[in-house]
């Protein structure tokens, strides 16, 4: 358990979602402040330095390390460069918060896991699903969990967003953004997954030529629940979560629009949001200070690095279903007591 104060957490890149934690840091998690700034794009570093006064800026995780005296990282670069940032971090001992995806391939996300057990006593890498935060996906959980409308027998999910960003592939489709659902799937009805089956089917010409936008992933888990994600990167209206559960006796669905609904002119209309950064407010405030109160304790207060394992071998699973069609299995290893 660490001392008295405020945690103390360097925050490793800077960008949409970097940007963001340092300002729900600064403003709204207690128990925790940026010490550090870490990105090597000078005008975002200053801008996000600008959310969190105080914090100091620097281009590499090891410089932040040396200079300032963190007890915590929170790591929001790309998914290619969270492992160096980990290793430096498991290293040093620090409580982690690793954003989605941990790593972009299953061998990285083992390495890791490996990594985790051989530096650290206990589990310290919380993993940035943030769904498993949202108060609607915690009621279907909890409702799927009950029993009281009989067995849980599909899952019906869209995962809408505006527009792709520039330099976005078609392998991240899975890798970046399904990965959302191959965590959350198995989260809310209690059973890993089995296989992965992933159709392109007519293409949206409004999306990049090189991405076979929109696909449909259809998601087989151990308890024979089928789930199928429509993955969509260029619905143009804005950005919209959400899932259907058909249960023996009912249905629930989750995924709220963002608000004002508006009656005017002979047309009713809804508010709608354009990203995930509203879309999720709330969750990623949970989400960071759980792990601030689990960290103040030596803890992670979410999913681990080996739930970030699992979502990796589902994804791996997915990019080959990709490439080769058909449903290609999942091969899950046993949890090792380490993250019993
Ligand atoms: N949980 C969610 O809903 C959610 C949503 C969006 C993004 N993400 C994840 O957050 C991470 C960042 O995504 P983003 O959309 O903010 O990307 P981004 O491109 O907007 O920002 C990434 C930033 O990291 C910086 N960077 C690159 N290499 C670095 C390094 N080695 N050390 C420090 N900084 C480095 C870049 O300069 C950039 O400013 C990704 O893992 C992404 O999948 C999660």
């Amino acid at each position: 358990m660490r001392g008295e104060g405020p945690l103390q957490v360097a925050v490793v890149g800077a960008g949409a979602m970097g940007g963001d934690h340092v300002a729900r840091l600064a403003r709204r998690i207690h128990g925790a402040q940026v010490a550090a700034v870490v990105e090597p794009d000078p005008s975002r570093q200053e801008a996000a330095i600008a959310r969190a006064p105080g914090a100091l800026g620097f281009p590499r995780l090891e410089d932040a390390i040396e200079g300032v005296g963190l007890d915590a990282v929170l790591i929001a670069s790309p998914g290619p460069a969270h492992e160096a940032a980990l290793l430096a971090a498991l290293t040093a001992g620090l409580a982690i918060l690793c954003e989605k995806p941990m790593a972009p391939d299953a061998d990285t996300a083992r390495r890791i896991v490996e990594a985790e057990r051989q530096l650290r006593e206990a589990p310290c890498t919380q993993v940035g699903f943030m769904r498993r935060f949202d108060v609607e996906y915690g009621s279907l959980h909890d409702l799927i969990a009950s029993g009281s409308a009989g067995n849980l027998l599909l899952l019906h999910c869209v995962h809408r967003n505006a527009r792709a960003f520039p330099g976005f592939t078609e392998e991240m489709m899975i890798t970046d953004a399904v990965v959302h659902e191959l965590d959350i799937l198995p989260w809310l009805a209690g059973s890993p997954i089995r296989s992965v089956e992933v159709k392109r089917g007519r293409r949206n010409s409004l999306s990049p030529p090189d991405l076979g936008d929109p696909l449909l992933v259809l998601v087989e888990l151990e308890s024979g629940v089928l789930g199928d994600v429509e993955m969509n990167m260029g619905a143009q209206f804005g950005y919209q979560v959400t899932t259907e559960a058909v249960l023996e006796s009912g249905v629930a669905r989750i995924g709220q629009p963002a608000g004002l609904e508006l009656w005017h002119q002979g047309r009713a209309a809804i508010a709608e949001h354009q990203g995930f950064i509203t879309r999720f407010r709330a969750a990623y405030d949970r989400e960071v200070q759980a792990w601030v109160d689990a960290a103040h304790q030596g803890a992670i207060g979410g999913p681990s690095a080996w739930d970030g394992y699992l979502a990796a071998l589902a994804c791996e699973a997915g990019v080959q279903a990709l490439r080769s069609g058909g449903a290609v299995p999942v091969r899950l290893p046993e949890r090792p007591p380490f993250y019993a």
